[in-house]
């Protein structure tokens, strides 16, 4: 049992293999949340002692007792306009002025597997063995009912949290803020690890004491985004890869988001999730229910190496429903950065060719094969082929490349047109724009109405017979630009407030659809990049492109940071050209290919510019992905390397889930005269255990490596580490594999 109700002291305990999480209904009828941390096997009920403080004021049946203020209780989930003026998880209004809610709470119910929710992507449970709670919380006043829900996965310590939101009222009621979950935290110093960037530089990993006052990690761009990815971690100070508490609060969400991390008067904090609110409202008449978006949390006093495997096995066995999850996933060229806009068919057989004697598996034509797609300021709606440069259209072009033995996937970008497009012509209403005021454009394009179902129902049917009429393997599904100009012409005026999130509605109506008929077609998600890298998204992509920058070192940032939250083998990574060519950048081939492999593999460069031993790097680096594909995709990952270490070196490894295979990937960022040797201790083996080297391979480094020992203990290559001599060069990488003996 993971979920016990305790009657006599109506309390809830769900209980994961490294976590307890516990509730309590007040004397009040309050929710309080009481504990959440390593199992006890305790009720934590002494912890929530009531205690004073000025001008926080009481609810109304502890008006002659000092203490017991709703601005000072951990509160489960916080209403608003009654006491508590700490982050607020609902705001609502009713037709007559009622605003606010003050939860009390009305029942519950325990059941057998995971609860799901209506629309949009949320963690499945394949074995049975969930459990979920659900607890009504009700507001007299305005009727407004929250049935909160939790999911528990006990071997996988992970809770899940939505809420179902429901008007219990005979008039109209409007809400303007409907959080996913809140988590209040004992007073105590915490540290933010969130994950912020731009286009090119996404998931940068940055760690930051939570101050007095509120830190906020937000999109407001209709998108998970490049900016402020909807992931955060709280830890304790003394919290570092192996040792120390830390939780995470994740977003199955991929539109605007918003984490409010709040340290109170008192010191104690509280972490408020959800759909941001300020692009959000949303009417509910008599009875109607709106449910928020999941929240993935998890729990560990091992670290964050902990936290990552956790949401890394999650992700890969509760979130993404593709079957590529499992299956081998083909090594590919994507041919943007081999062609950008520039190629005919002969040009993309000829990249199939080179690919072909290379033992690429499959081609990727990516953007530029239909409507007047030339550039990037036509086309986008027009998803029909362009017989100027695929003369007989796309089926004996793919065809050719069928018949060199390998796949062909496409790309395409359907939520988005162009003015200039035969879509946009016929239906402009379909675009979002706001009646009067002109557009915002970017990249040259609109975005189109999402939230309309006969828009989704004809992208549905356009893709259908795009995919259904080829032999497609593969599509990567992109998105160009952020959401602007939020007006819906199929919805009327007191419910322009939920365009934002009616698109997400329909965008995920879509991928559903589209994935379900297509099991077998390997989807992967792009937006710009990792602009759009999040959990709800990874439902229907198994891997997602990691960022429009491929500079290997920029990359190892990147990747990185991604790491923390996604499954690595959800990072798609490709091979590009030198000089870089978003930085200019010159790192050796072989460091490119070993960053590459911290992920799903591929390569973006124009095959024809290869050298004869360049070429056979490229044998050698599809051969050795094949040999390591297990351990890199399911293996246990660790980052050896943060932004605390040296500074001139990153690594990594994988560790097979018996632990007798490891690998060691290191890139040497910065060349620095006398440095000494690099110290690399390793993680997650058997103590016990004899480990042999199997192999020790360098790339661009320009010196040899003297030999050395090949035999270790676990407990020695964890303790002391695994020592590198001094590398040259620029940019120098080296593989190192392990074997248990
Ligand atoms: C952005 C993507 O991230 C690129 O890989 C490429 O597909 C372009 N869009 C095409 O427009």
């Amino acid at each position: 049992m993971s979920i016990t109700f305790i009657e006599d002291k109506k309390a809830f305990l769900l209980e994961t293999c490294h976590s307890s999480y516990q509730m309590q209904v007040s004397e009040t009828g309050q929710l309080l949340h009481l504990y959440y941390g390593t199992p006890t096997h305790d009720l934590m009920d002494y912890l929530c002692v009531p205690f004073d403080v000025g001008f926080s004021p009481n609810p109304y049946e502890k008006k002659l007792t000092r203490g017991g203020s709703s601005d000072l209780l951990p509160l489960e989930y916080s209403g608003q306009n009654t006491g508590d003026f700490r982050t607020a998880s609902v705001c609502s209004v009713r037709e007559d002025g009622i605003w606010g809610a003050d939860f009390r709470y009305e029942g519950h119910e325990i059941l057998d597997g995971k609860y799901s929710i209506k629309g949009m992507p949320s963690a499945f449970d394949k074995s049975g063995s969930a459990e979920s709670l659900k607890i009504l919380l009700r507001d007299e006043a305005s009727g407004l009912e929250a049935e909160l829900l939790y999911g528990v996965f006990d071997k996988e310590d992970m809770i899940t949290r939505a809420v179902r939101l429901r008007n219990g009222s005979d008039q109209k009621i409007t809400l303007e803020k409907a959080g996913s979950a809140c988590l209040d935290l004992p007073s105590g110093d915490y540290d933010l690890i969130h994950f912020h960037g731009r286009h090119t530089l996404e998931r940068q990993a940055e760690r930051v004491p939570v101050m007095t006052g509120i830190e906020t990690v937000s999109s407001k761009r209709g998108a998970s985004s490049h900016q402020q990815n909807p992931f955060v971690i709280l830890c304790g100070k003394d919290a570092g890869e192996e040792a120390g508490e830390c939780f995470g609060m994740m977003l199955v969400y991929s539109g605007s988001h918003r984490f409010d991390i709040e340290k109170e008067q008192t010191g104690s904090v509280r972490v408020s999730a959800g759909i941001h609110e300020e692009h959000f409202s949303w009417l509910l008449r008599p009875n109607e229910v709106f449910e928020t978006p999941e929240v993935l949390m998890t729990f560990s006093d091992r670290g964050l190496s902990a936290l990552s495997d956790s949401y890394h096995r999650f992700i890969r066995s509760h979130i993404c429903k593709s079957a590529y999850m499992e299956r081998k996933r083909p090594v590919l060229i994507n041919s943007w950065e081999a062609c950008y806009f520039d190629f005919d068919s002969e040009k993309i057989l000829d990249l199939a060719r080179r690919a072909a004697e290379l033992g690429i598996e499959m081609l990727v034509m990516d953007d530029g094969w239909f409507g007047k797609r030339i550039d990037d300021n036509a086309g986008l709606g027009d998803w029909y082929v362009n017989e100027d440069r695929l003369p007989g259209g796309l089926a004996p072009l793919i065809g050719k490349i069928r018949d060199m033995g390998l796949k062909f996937g496409i790309w395409v970008e359907p939520e988005m047109v162009n003015e200039d497009s035969d879509l946009y012509r016929a239906h402009p209403d379909w675009a979002l724009t706001v009646p009067g005021r002109k557009p915002s454009v970017s990249r040259n394009q609109l975005v189109l109405d999402m939230s309309r179902p006969e828009v989704v129902d004809y992208l549905y049917h356009t893709l259908h017979s795009l995919l259904a009429d080829h032999d497609i393997a593969y599509v990567k599904w992109d998105m160009n630009r952020h959401l602007t100009d939020f007006y819906s012409r199929g919805l009327p005026p007191e419910r322009q407030g939920e365009v934002p999130h009616r698109f997400m509605l329909g965008l995920y109506d879509l991928l559903e659809r589209l994935t379900e008929d297509f099991p077998d077609v390997l989807f992967e998600g792009c937006s710009g990049g990792g602009g759009r890298f999040d959990a709800a998204m990874l439902r229907y992509f198994p891997q997602i492109w990691c960022s429009d920058d491929t500079d290997a070192f920029e990359r190892l940032s990147i990747q990185e940071g991604t790491s923390y939250g996604y499954p690595i083998s959800s990072v798609s990574a490709h091979v590009s050209a030198v000089p870089n060519h978003q930085t200019g950048r010159i790192t050796p081939f072989g460091t490119r290919g070993l960053t590459a492999m911290q992920g799903s593999f591929g390569y973006e460069l124009d095959l024809k510019t290869l050298t004869e031993e360049e070429k056979s790097e490229v044998r050698k680096q599809i051969a050795d992905y094949h040999a390591l594909y297990d351990l890199i995709q399911k293996g246990s990952y660790y980052r050896l390397t943060d932004q605390m270490g040296r500074g001139d070196h990153k690594a990594w490894e994988f560790v097979s889930r018996d632990r007798s295979q490891v690998m060691v990937s290191l890139v040497v960022t910065a060349a620095r005269p006398c440095l000494g040797p690099i110290r690399i201790r390793l993680r997650g083996l058997l103590p016990e255990a004899d480990y042999e080297l199997v192999s020790r391979e360098t790339f661009g480094c320009g010196n040899p490596l003297p030999d050395q020992r090949k035999r270790f203990t676990g407990a020695a290559l964890m303790k002391g580490g695994y020592v590198l001599p001094e590398m040259f060069g620029s940019f120098p990488s080296c593989r190192i594999l392990f074997k248990k003996v």
